[in-house]
């Protein structure tokens, strides 16, 4: 099966690449940047595109000419960097958007799955969320991802592409995502391990849904590979675990007793992540596609932390 991932250098992208080449998949990426976030003997076997998504015509040639079966659409601006350059997220993130769902339904690559986010609820949500909660962002990055949730069921009704979406909550992972408002889930740990201090953007009490990368990723495979008459609907949450800022810090301080940790609160980023749900019922994706958390947070601080005392030590 011939895949493209877009975003594919970035944090989820260049991970998912590991198990689609291993599994024989020949694996395009396309992506403003060519150095992977992370890199593995796998990605050695990608064909790199070095393009921007909202360059319409890269796009479409792209997908027509490498006869692309699947496309995971993880390029985007994210959260932070969106408020600052909203013209370069526009562009990135809806013209890009539209750009892979016409590369898809020309070119003739059946199936679209999609990186939504539960940055697509608002702050008058009720706290905990199903599937078809009101969605009434207050961040540009998540406005354009409703938009790009709403497109692909477009298409999916009006020309019968096979869209696929799951929302994701905050990713943990050795390295934070750089421009995202949810970045401290990440940052705390790897500046902890890498520094020896951290300061939070956010309040002790500030609450989020947060999940590990290796969870993320498998969802994307599973979501992908699920048999369509299992699928009730085309937009699915996914949950992990909610921890407090401060539930992170003392993870941290558990594994790295030195790590001088603060918290000056900014009020913009604050905001954003606080509009967030905590809890997200997650049942349907469990229901048609079997999607099971294996990540717990301890679990996940043992690992992430293992890893970069693992990096600190080949320095
Ligand atoms: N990391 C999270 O916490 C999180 C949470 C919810 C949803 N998501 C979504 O998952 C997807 C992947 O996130 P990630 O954590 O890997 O982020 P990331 O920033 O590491 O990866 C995004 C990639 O998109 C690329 N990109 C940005 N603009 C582009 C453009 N115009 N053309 C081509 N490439 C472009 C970037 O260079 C980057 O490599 C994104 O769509 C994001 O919105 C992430």
């Amino acid at each position: 099966m011939n895949v493209l991932i877009t975003g594919g250098t970035g944090n989820i992208g260049s991970r998912l690449v590991i198990p689609l080449v291993r599994r024989g998949d020949r694996v395009f990426v396309l992506d403003v940047r060519s150095q992977p976030n992370f890199d593995s003997p796998e990605f050695r076997s990608v064909n790199m595109i070095t393009g921007n998504l909202s360059d319409r015509a890269t796009v479409l040639e792209l997908v027509k000419s490498r006869k692309i079966d699947s496309i995971f659409h993880f390029g985007a601006v994210l959260s932070g960097s969106a408020e600052e350059n909203p013209y370069e997220a526009w562009r990135a993130n809806m013209d890009g958007t539209l750009n892979v769902l016409d590369a898809a339904r020309f070119g003739g690559a059946q199936r679209v799955i999609f990186s939504s986010t539960v940055a697509t609820y608002g702050e008058h949500a009720s706290r905990v969320l199903n599937d078809d909660s009101p969605q009434w962002p207050i961040s540009l990055y998540g406005v354009t991802k409703v938009a790009g949730e709403r497109m692909g069921v477009y298409y999916h009704r009006q020309f019968g592409l096979d869209f696929r979406a799951i929302r994701l909550p905050i990713i943990l992972t050795s390295h934070a995502a750089v421009g995202a408002a949810s970045a401290y889930g990440s940052a705390v740990f790897e500046h902890s391990v890498l520094k020896g201090e951290y300061d939070f953007c956010v309040n002790p009490t500030t609450r989020a849904p947060m999940l590990y990368i290796d969870d993320a990723v498998q969802s994307f495979l599973d979501l992908h590979d699920a048999p369509s008459q299992k699928l009730k609907r085309r937009v699915y949450n996914i949950h992990g675990m909610s921890p407090s800022a401060e539930e992170l810090e003392h993870a941290v301080r558990a594994r790295v007793p030195n790590a001088r940790i603060s918290y000056h609160p900014d009020p913009l980023k604050c905001s954003i992540v606080e509009s967030w749900p905590c809890q997200i019922d997650d049942s349907e994706a469990r229901r048609d596609w079997n999607w099971q958390p294996s990540w717990d947070l301890d679990k996940t601080a043992d690992e992430i932390i293992g890893l970069l005392k693992h990096e600190l030590e080949n320095k």
